[in-house]
């Protein structure tokens, strides 16, 4: 099938992967209106069509924690990455290395971050807090020593969503009958099962697995983080966290103008306006509709990343023009990963790159540093 948009790509990993893992990727909390309301706000956002501007020259450089990005987009910490191909992290930290873009690698990743920083370069370091501090300072160290540049504390999880479809697909509850279908569905995808079942081992995660030890099932991986994620963190944590991080602070997860205030007195660096791509809080505003009045009440004090929704070069530029200095991608390169593996995710980021750089040139827009609000109609 030819892959011309990231919708392609959803498709191609539907048909890759068995169904509990592409309803993983794909599905949201509860009723799922906030993961629809994502895509559906950035949607409805019109831009302004501009003419005769001269767009011969475009940048879609930018910068973000003195880091150089050959465009405004980051991959997202994704868990469990290594699950849609063969040490999947790896894969696509390499595909984002080419393009000149960070990769966030998540806590609950598949590889761990030497695999990562070796097969690629240091990610950027996703952090869920664990009830273990003495285990969370061990992992913020190994972060240090092997120089990734940001730390992303992600923040709006303090307890799993719940989603309706991993429960249907037996991901949370592992019955007997829920492992044979999974089995049968294993087998009913072999290029999946031969690429990542039996030869993209070892299937741990990576970060924790010395305090989660061996996870065998999904279900043992979602006991396990309801276990150990620990719910009763508090602002007065994040001095917890900076005295082992010198580093930029990103907190993920705010979608409150009193939380944003909160996290500029917290001395963090940057925040990203987020609601987990609707797969924790459903009922919650969509992320780009949160943005413009938080980007307006801090973006002067730290940096503004927004995610939850991009799908096009046109969603990005849409981001950029509602308040954020880049933005995140999450199911866009989960998908493209489980399609097509490294070239799926360097398929995908091509594509969304001519999809921005038509956007700018049809808006006018001829640096991404400057997109603003005037670039939307309305
Ligand atoms: C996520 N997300 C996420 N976030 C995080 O901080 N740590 C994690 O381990 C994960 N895991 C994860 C798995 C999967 C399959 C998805 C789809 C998402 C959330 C992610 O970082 C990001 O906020 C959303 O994916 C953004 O929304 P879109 O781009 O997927 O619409």
């Amino acid at each position: 099938m030819t892959l011309a948009c990231v919708a392609d790509f959803r498709e191609a990993a539907r048909r890759r992967l068995p169904r509990v893992l592409f309803d993983y990727i794909d599905g949201g909390s509860y009723a799922e209106t906030t993961l629809a309301a994502n895509v559906a706000d950035l949607e409805s956002l019109k831009l302004r069509q501009r003419v005769l501007r001269d767009v011969s020259r475009l940048s879609m450089t930018t910068e973000v924690f003195g880091q150089s990005l050959s465009m405004p987009v980051i991959l997202a910490p994704v868990g469990l990455g290594g699950m849609y191909a063969r040490r999947g992290e790896v894969q696509a930290a390499r595909a984002a290395k080419a393009a000149g873009l960070p990769f966030c690698l998540s806590t609950v990743g598949v590889c761990e971050i030497g695999e990562v920083a070796a097969g690629a370069s240091p990610p950027w370091f996703q952090l869920y807090m664990i009830r273990d501090r003495a285990f969370m300072a061990d992992v913020l160290a190994a972060a240090r020593e092997r120089a990734c540049p940001v730390l992303v504390f992600t923040v709006d999880l303090p307890t799993p969503g719940a989603r309706y479809r991993d429960a249907r697909n037996g991901m949370i509850a592992t019955s007997l009958g829920a492992r044979l279908r999974q089995a049968a569905d294993g087998l009913a995808h072999p290029g999946w099962l031969f690429d990542v079942q039996f030869g993209g081992g070892p299937h741990t995660l990576g970060n924790v697995a010395k305090a989660a030890g061996d996870l065998r099932t999904l279900g043992q991986f979602w006991g396990w983080i309801g276990r150990n994620f620990d719910p009763s963190v508090t602002w007065r944590d994040i001095a917890w966290v900076r005295e082992r991080w010198s580093g930029p602070i990103v907190l993920k997860g705010v979608l409150d103008q009193e939380d944003a205030r909160e996290a500029v007195r917290s001395g963090v660096e940057g925040i990203v306006v987020s609601n987990h791509g609707g797969r924790q809080l459903d009922g919650a505003a969509s992320s780009i509709s949160a943005l413009p009045a938080i980007a307006q009440a801090v973006g002067g004090d730290l940096v503004v990343l927004m995610d939850g929704g991009v799908r096009s070069g046109l969603d990005v530029l849409k981001a950029l023009a509602a308040g954020a200095r880049a933005c995140l991608i999450g199911r866009a390169w989960a998908w493209a990963l489980g399609a097509r593996g490294e070239a799926g995710v360097a398929q995908m980021l091509a594509i969304l790159r001519q999809e921005l750089r038509m956007a700018m040139s049809l808006t006018g827009c001829t640096d991404v540093r400057s997109a603003g609000a005037e670039l939307l109609d309305g």
